[in-house]
């Protein structure tokens, strides 16, 4: 029987979800048998499992699980020397050939561990981040949950994004905070172009942009496949449009549709 995790953690009073973790920790750590991500995440407590995002995660994650990917997650938790470590240990368990490494602007040696390499450093210091990835070589997933602040989310994206494979995952968490001004989002201007949601619905026009008319490109025209938008949860895959089957049609068709509306465009 599939276990609705969704469903179970809003109907779960406190104590009863206690109980439910600590199950989870005799069930994953007593059997060996590959456990879902949803029960991992509730043994090793990550609040990605509070939050409903593995469900998301679990379905994109899977083609992945048994390949010996590079994955690397921006903030390793808590917002403090103490704690943390457990989305790292999350996906130490649930990836079965992965190397794990964890980002983190505090000291987080300590979650090192089989597996797992913990680096130090700023996500919103693009240098650190291209030399970190080029230390750590192909990346198949990304996952930014670090400060959540909108100029560290678009400064990750545009310095790790490219450095992608082609079909790697690019994660960004907490996806609310597009709406925040104090976390440097806007509720009031949905197309403020500092903001993580505006760079999403961008994308999403990158994933057909062989079709807009003279568009100018962008560092990520050529390279998106797919943009899937959950609550305050976003996966992006990466993809190359040059592969796309039609591309000669996509050509001939601009073409006739610049040639249609040239009238326009010069305002004759
Ligand atoms: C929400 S916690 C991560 C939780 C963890 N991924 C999990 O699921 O268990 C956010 C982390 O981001 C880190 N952080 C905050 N600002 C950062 C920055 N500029 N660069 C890197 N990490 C940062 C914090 O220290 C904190 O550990």
């Amino acid at each position: 029987m599939a276990i609705n995790y969704s469903a179970l953690r809003n109907r779960l009073s406190e104590g009863q979800r206690a109980r439910l973790k600590s199950l989870a920790a005799m069930a994953v750590d007593g059997i060996p048998i590959p456990w879902s991500l949803e029960m991992i995440g509730w043994r090793f407590a990550t609040d990605k499992a509070t939050h409903g995002y593995l469900e998301h995660y679990a379905r994109h994650f899977e083609p992945f699980r048994r390949r010996p990917v590079n994955v690397l997650e921006i903030g390793i938790g808590t917002y403090g020397p103490q704690g943390g470590g457990a989305s790292l240990r999350t996906w130490q368990r649930y990836f079965t050939q992965a190397q794990i490494h964890g980002l983190d602007i505090v000291d987080k040696r300590k979650h090192a561990d089989k597996r797992i390499t913990v680096h130090q450093g700023d996500q919103g210091d693009k240098q650190f981040l291209t030399d970190l990835a080029g230390r750590i070589g192909p990346l198949q997933i990304i996952i930014d949950d670090g400060s959540h602040y909108n100029h560290h989310v678009m400064a990750s994206f545009e310095a790790l994004f490219p450095l992608l494979e082609v079909g790697g995952l690019y994660v960004i968490e907490d996806m609310q905070t597009s709406y925040l001004r104090s976390m440097g989002g806007s509720s009031t201007d949905l197309s403020h172009p500092g903001t993580s949601m505006n760079l999403l619905k961008s994308l999403c026009d990158e994933v057909n942009s062989m079709f807009i008319a003279n568009r100018q490109p962008t560092p990520w025209s050529r390279w998106i496949e797919s943009v899937h938008v959950y609550r305050n949860v976003a996966f992006i895959l990466k993809g190359d449009s040059h592969n796309y089957h039609v591309h000669d049609y996509a050509k001939t068709m601009m073409a006739e549709e610049l040639a249609a509306t040239a009238p326009t465009l010069t305002g004759r």
